[in-house]
């Protein structure tokens, strides 16, 4: 006899539900990011037919590679939320607002940059633009920004921006410092949650403390930045949030104004390709002396050439030729381990996930 299934097997459960939203949502996003790219690529190639030459295709070995690592990211994206490292409605945190406001800016920005590509006009800002006090290899257009970090409106693209270059994938990139953050700071399981204290440097506009907030609701977060803009637009993020608000501060990472062995744990995202070789060491020098021993210091960048397939060098070869990163054909080459060590941290792991490399490094007892 036929046994007749159980409704409960014939309904989708909540979870499934939820991981299938999930993942629209980011085809979503990365249909949006392929749409956008495709038409600005036409224009710009219109207007300056030499780019298209720099530009190396993708093999469809390659592409299909990046599907694969796309599928994975999410994969561990959902899997995080699922055990817990942070809430899943963290996966579908959106700056909608944000989305709709400045889209239309977006595109009234590019002949701007149209014309700076083609002038080769890499540290270009307006005269209203206050430039004092800034180390030189800052004052860059990075991407080509108008203004380069230093106005409210390259502050209100930058995230935007961000989303169209990796196809929506940014997030869930950032989110994946949570898990290694959070299993350092278990070596301080006696320490109150409140007196946990967690800074993420060059913050930007606040994204990843955003999300440190979500998966540590309680502990004290702070946040440097070099861009007065950029953090004026995470403490607007930032106090959309319940519970305390995270310190920001404007300063130089590499001259971080805290106390020795202040913080339980360091973050960076998306900074260290964007700094030249002797900064990126002072940097990773001044994250060891205000981490406590036993802390733990996370790292999210680009992948690097050392340890991604050959067939995604094309893609760190196109980067830096199409944005202006000056720093990067350095970066991808650069090793962060022996940095670490040099600076004294030690029981240092990295992973890959998608087209981003990290560091985990701890500091001795
Ligand atoms: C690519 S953005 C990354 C921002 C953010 N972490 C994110 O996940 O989007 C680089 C950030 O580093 C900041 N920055 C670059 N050099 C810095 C320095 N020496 N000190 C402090 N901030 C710096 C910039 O102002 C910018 O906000």
């Amino acid at each position: 006899m036929q046994s007749t299934p159980n409704i409960d097997q014939l309904i989708p459960s909540l979870d499934t539900l939820t991981k299938a939203a999930y993942q629209a949502f980011q085809d979503g996003k990365s249909f949006f990011g392929v749409a956008h790219k495709s038409i600005s690529d036409r224009l710009i190639n219109i207007f300056l037919p030499e780019r298209e030459k720099k530009v190396k295709p993708l093999s469809p070995k390659a592409l299909l590679m990046l599907q694969e690592k796309r599928t994975q990211l999410l994969e561990t994206d959902w899997r995080d939320a699922e055990n817990g490292v942070y809430p899943v409605s963290l996966l579908f945190e959106n700056p909608w607002e944000d989305f709709f406001r400045y889209y239309p800016a977006v595109w009234i920005d590019m002949p701007k940059i149209w014309e700076r590509v083609r002038n080769k006009e890499y540290q270009k800002f307006d005269s209203e633009i206050d430039r004092e006090g800034y180390p030189r290899y800052y004052l860059q257009n990075f991407h080509y920004q108008t203004n380069g970090y230093l106005s409210d409106m390259s502050a209100n693209l930058y995230d935007l921006q961000v989303e169209i270059l990796f196809n929506g994938t940014a997030d869930p990139m950032r989110r994946r410092v949570l898990k290694p953050l959070k299993e350092g700071l278990s070596a301080f399981a006696s320490v109150l949650a409140p007196q946990i204290r967690v800074l993420d440097i060059a913050c930007g506009t606040g994204r990843t403390l955003k999300m440190i907030r979500a998966s540590l609701p309680k502990a004290s977060l702070f946040g440097v930045d070099l861009s007065p803009a950029y953090l004026r637009k995470a403490n607007q993020l930032l106090s959309e949030n319940p519970g305390e608000l995270p310190q920001l501060l404007q300063a130089n990472v590499e001259e971080l104004p805290y106390l020795d062995n202040y913080f339980h744990g360091i973050t960076s995202v998306f900074l260290f390709h964007e700094l030249p070789a002797e900064a990126r060491q002072r940097v990773i020098d001044e994250c060891f002396r205000v981490i406590q021993p036993g802390g733990v210091f996370v790292i999210c960048d680009s992948m690097q050439k050392t340890d991604s397939p050959e067939e995604f060098e094309v893609m760190m070869e196109n980067f830096p030729a199409i944005f202006h990163e000056p720093y990067y054909r350095h970066y991808v080459t650069d090793d962060l381990v022996e940095r670490l060590e040099k600076a004294g941290f030690q029981d240092i792991k990295t992973e890959n996930h998608f087209v981003s490399k990290y560091w985990i490094a701890h500091k001795g007892d």
